[in-house]
């Protein structure tokens, strides 16, 4: 039920995109690999969704092998795990997926769908072989969340539940080992209770200590790119996709990243890797995940050739 409810936001844009195939020039060798993670209440195979992107690419990019990543036995336990299953084991089983898959070992480029987006961060920071060349973040909220406004599709039951687990005790020994909104949940105005007690996204974003591995792994790739939806009605706050943030102490003025002190004291390598033109900004209209057919091809299809 929850999958087919949750297929449903992005249905709406995707259902133009099998009809308008563009099959390019046969390049010389094939593009490199891709594999996707979906987001929160989506699975590997829904064919509205993810199925949809994937055969999409595979139009554009004749011959590229997409792995789209189920995180369980199957679908329905892709669509819980997505709620329900502590993100460093789901990047763990990840990382074991790709160092098995032969077609992987030369490397892929990657493309996070929503909090796929900062889980596949985490898996090029956590294991940087096989090689992830650009890391393409669609909606992701690189710095948290704070809040939970609006859950995509229909899965409100879960929705209503989620929240009200979030706004009791988000960060509770219990909470963030058994729920994944948690795991990336950030309190700007207990910073310090997210920095010693948010077991995902304070880890992969050195608030409590700098793994010299993690800024190097990250610094490898070739290009980060980050999406951000302009009228996104789901992310809390929408710059967290371009990596910002509240500032510090309250919540209602955000900064961008470039004013953070992670960037100013470049924990992750992203002072350096802007620098050298590796960040990538875009922008795109609509809500939370409302690809236009046209933009990707025009805006992501270049970054996977
Ligand atoms: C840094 O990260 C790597 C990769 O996850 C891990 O193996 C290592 O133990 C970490 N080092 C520290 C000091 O936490
Ligand atoms: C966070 O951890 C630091 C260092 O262990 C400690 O001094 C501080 O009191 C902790 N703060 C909270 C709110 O847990
Ligand atoms: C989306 O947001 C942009 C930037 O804030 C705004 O210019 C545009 O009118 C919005 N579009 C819709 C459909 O709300």
């Amino acid at each position: 039920m929850a999958a087919s409810g949750s297929g449903g936001f992005l249905a709406v844009s995707l259902l133009s995109w099998c009809c308008a195939a563009r099959v390019l020039g046969h390049p010389d060798s094939p593009p490199p690999p891709l594999v996707i993670w979906h987001g929160m209440g989506d699975s590997c195979c829904n064919p509205l969704s993810m199925g949809a992107v994937k055969k999409m690419v595979e139009k554009q990019l004749p011959g590229i092998y997409v792995l789209s990543l189920e995180i369980g036995k199957n679908m329905v336990e892709d669509v819980e795990n997505s709620f329900f299953l502590n993100v460093n084991s789901q990047v763990r089983i990840v990382c074991e997926i790709l160092a098995k898959d032969p077609k992987l070992q030369q490397g892929y480029n990657a493309i996070g769908f929503s909090q796929g987006g900062q889980f596949l961060r985490a898996v090029a920071q956590r294991c940087p072989l096989p090689s992830m060349m650009n890391l393409i973040s669609v909606g992701g909220q690189q710095q948290g969340v704070f809040g939970l406004p609006r859950c995509p599709g229909e899965s409100s039951h879960i929705c209503d539940f989620i929240r009200k687990t979030l706004n009791a005790g988000a960060y509770s020994k219990v909470v963030q080992k058994r729920l994944v909104q948690a795991e990336y949940w950030h309190d700007p105005i207990k910073e310090d209770v997210y920095r010693n007690h948010s077991i995902f996204l304070a880890d992969i974003n050195q608030e409590r200590s700098v793994n010299e591995s993690y800024k190097k792994n990250l610094m490898a790739l070739k290009k980060f790119v980050m999406v951000k939806f302009l009228n996104d009605s789901i992310v809390d706050p929408v710059v967290s996709e371009w990596f910002g943030f509240y500032r510090s102490g309250q919540a209602k003025e955000t900064v961008p990243l470039q004013e953070t002190t992670l960037y100013t004291e470049d924990r992750l390598g992203l002072k350096e890797m802007d620098k050298a033109g590796k960040l990538v900004f875009l922008a795109t209209e609509g809500d939370h995940l409302q690809l236009n057919e046209e933009w990707f091809y025009a805006h992501i299809i270049p970054f996977l050739k």
